[in-house]
């Protein structure tokens, strides 16, 4: 693991969309793994910026998401897929069948699509307080694939703060596996802000702890790119 200290989000942001953008240059079939959440916004933001202004295409490009909510139509504005068409696939000429999205019905076949395309290049991840990384939560199995899960009372009381009320909150959702997500070639992990620092410093520790998720990326055979801001940073100290 490496561990990047830059002074604010929008730096990492800037930094990471920059590393984003060369490699979709070098390789304009890459495959991208996107996380939804507040960790990667400056991301995509900059990697928006730096592609319009050096006309980069991304008609070959694919993209596989971390996770999705069940029962959310596209256009719910909670839906990740949303969150991606207004973050990032909107200003971009991707291709809308380039996207994939874990559901009910592909979920049994997500991973072997993710081979099939190639597998993800550059996975983006953000990491919860409680070392969940997409929705796999403290204890879930390391070998487990793409699978479904309940959400939990806390998930679902934290994630109320975006929906009318909690009971439009779904109950479940489909998420990519620890396993899944250590297939990746590459990762880049973004966690900003104190409340991350106690989750940061669990994960680099450097060894595997089923009750803290994250900590599997210490097992990871590829490269993975921690950035955290230094408010993060000075909470580990
Ligand atoms: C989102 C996801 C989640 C978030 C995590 C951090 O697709 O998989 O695991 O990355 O909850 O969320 P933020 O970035 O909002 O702090």
């Amino acid at each position: 693991m490496e561990l990047y200290v830059l002074r604010s989000k929008e730096e990492i942001g800037l930094e990471i969309g920059r590393r984003i953008v060369e490699r979709v240059k070098q390789n304009p079939y890459i495959v991208l793994g996107l996380a939804t959440g507040s960790s990667p916004l400056f991301t995509y933001e900059a990697i928006v910026k730096y592609s319009l202004a050096e006309y980069v295409s991304y008609k070959n490009v694919t993209t596989f998401n971390l996770d999705e909510y069940v029962g959310l139509e596209e256009t719910n504005k909670q839906s990740y897929r949303y969150f991606m068409n207004e973050n990032l696939f909107k200003y971009l000429d991707f291709k809308k069948e380039s996207h994939h999205f874990p559901s009910i019905e592909n979920m049994s076949n997500y991973d072997e699509e993710i081979k099939n395309s190639g597998g993800i290049d550059i996975q983006i991840l953000g990491i919860g307080s409680n070392g969940h990384i997409a929705f796999n939560e403290p204890f879930t199995n390391i070998d487990e694939k793409t699978h479904i899960v309940e959400l939990t009372e806390n998930t679902i009381k934290d994630n109320s703060r975006f929906f009318k009320s909690i009971s439009e909150v779904p109950t479940k959702a489909i998420t990519m596996g620890l396993n899944t997500i250590l297939q990746s070639k590459e990762i880049f992990l973004i966690a900003t802000g104190k409340n991350k620092s106690m989750a940061v410093k669990k994960m680099l520790e450097g060894k595997y702890d089923p009750s803290f998720p994250a900590s599997c990326l210490n097992l990871a055979k590829c490269k993975v790119h921690v950035y955290i801001d230094d408010e993060c940073y000075e909470g580990i100290k």
